[in-house]
């Protein structure tokens, strides 16, 4: 059976830190308050010449670099994003032209703050299904230009930044020991399509519209939703928390993912957590996470990882990979 591994990983941030001592100058704020409601401590901001493209560009080539290959050693790229350089043509075709690519497929993928662990479960089921053998899949944003700077429930929470790993198609034996995707879990329910969305697009207002959120209605969900797809992905491989080395959540708020942990019996020492450094960077904030514990040796060839997250939709989903 073919597998989808992990052959390389990387990331990229913008320059600019913004500290919530800051976000104190722009809205009615405090640094106390961020934090103890979402862990948030910073974000990066992306400034001029920074785009998720560029982003998303620099990502890739550190995870091409860790990998030792070349664009020519790709044949898929699938961007997660919902904050694209234009919204045609798609910023994964932008970053395939970045990198010198001239032959493969690139296309975006949009499942909001899911977006990462819907790009994993669909360049899984392309590698699966013989339609490519090395794919390059990115979570890349610049929520800062879909923000309401004057909105003080939203403009704290989200930051800009981008990951990206590279799956490769090799023989596994079928069994939970292989190293790859062991499985993908994806759901949605379009009825809460008002909780969390931007009020503007090509097709209504012609433009592009702000971040809008009910934080309180999205929390109430979130444990609930995460926990169902994880236990899913338990269901599935016979695989339970104790054999989960690495949680990485999407890092929305510290109380979402403590509280995630909690209910399933994960221990907080086996999270990763960078919420507190990157903020909400919506579908790139897993493959940074990732990025940050496979660096530092945290995640090691041979962990059992465990990726979920939910976001605007709503969508959320789970994947279980040996690294
Ligand atoms: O990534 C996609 C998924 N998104 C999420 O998972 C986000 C989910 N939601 C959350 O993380 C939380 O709901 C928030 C962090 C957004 C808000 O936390 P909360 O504990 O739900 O606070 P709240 O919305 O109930 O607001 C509590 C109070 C309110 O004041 P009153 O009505 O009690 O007087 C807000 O006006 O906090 C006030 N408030 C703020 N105060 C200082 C809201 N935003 C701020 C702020 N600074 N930035």
């Amino acid at each position: 059976m073919i597998r989808s591994v992990v052959r390389g990983f990387g990331a990229a941030l913008p320059k600019r830190v913004m500290t919530n001592k800051e976000m104190e100058s722009k809205v009615d704020t405090s640094d106390e308050w961020i934090v103890q409601r979402t862990g948030i401590r910073q974000r990066y901001i992306a400034g001029e010449g920074e785009t998720t493209a560029s982003l998303g560009e620099s990502a890739a080539r550190a995870a091409l670099a860790r990998a030792d290959l070349t664009a020519d050693d790709l044949d898929l790229i699938i961007v997660a994003t919902s904050t694209p350089d234009n919204t045609f043509p798609a910023t994964a075709v932008n970053i395939q032209n970045r990198l010198g690519m001239r032959h493969g497929a690139a296309f975006d993928l949009q499942a909001v703050c899911s977006g990462f662990v819907y790009a994993v479960a669909t360049a899984d089921a392309y590698i699966r299904g013989g339609l490519a053998k090395r794919a390059l899949v990115i979570g890349a944003e610049t929520f800062s230009r879909i923000l309401d700077w004057s909105d003080r429930t939203t403009c704290v929470l989200f930051g800009d930044g981008a990951g990206a790993i590279i799956l490769e198609a090799r023989e596994g034996s079928g069994m939970n020991a292989d190293r790859g995707v062991l499985t993908a879990q994806l759901r949605s329910d379009g009825i809460h399509g008002d909780k969390l969305y931007v009020d503007g697009g090509p097709s209504t207002t012609g433009t592009v519209g702000h971040l809008r959120m009910e934080g309180r209605e999205v929390f109430k969900h979130a444990v609930g939703m995460i926990t169902d797809v994880i236990e899913a992905a338990f269901e599935a491989t016979g695989t339970t928390a104790d054999d989960v080395d690495w949680l990485v959540p999407h890092q929305a708020n510290r109380r979402i993912i403590d509280g995630s942990a909690k209910k399933l019996g994960i221990p907080l020492d086996k999270v990763v957590v960078t919420v507190d450094i990157h903020g909400n960077t919506s579908a790139a904030s897993i493959p940074l996470a990732l990025d940050t514990a496979a660096a530092d040796g945290r995640i090691k060839k041979g962990d059992l990882v465990m990726l979920e997250a939910m976001g605007g939709g709503f969508t959320w989903g789970s994947v279980l990979i040996r690294w």
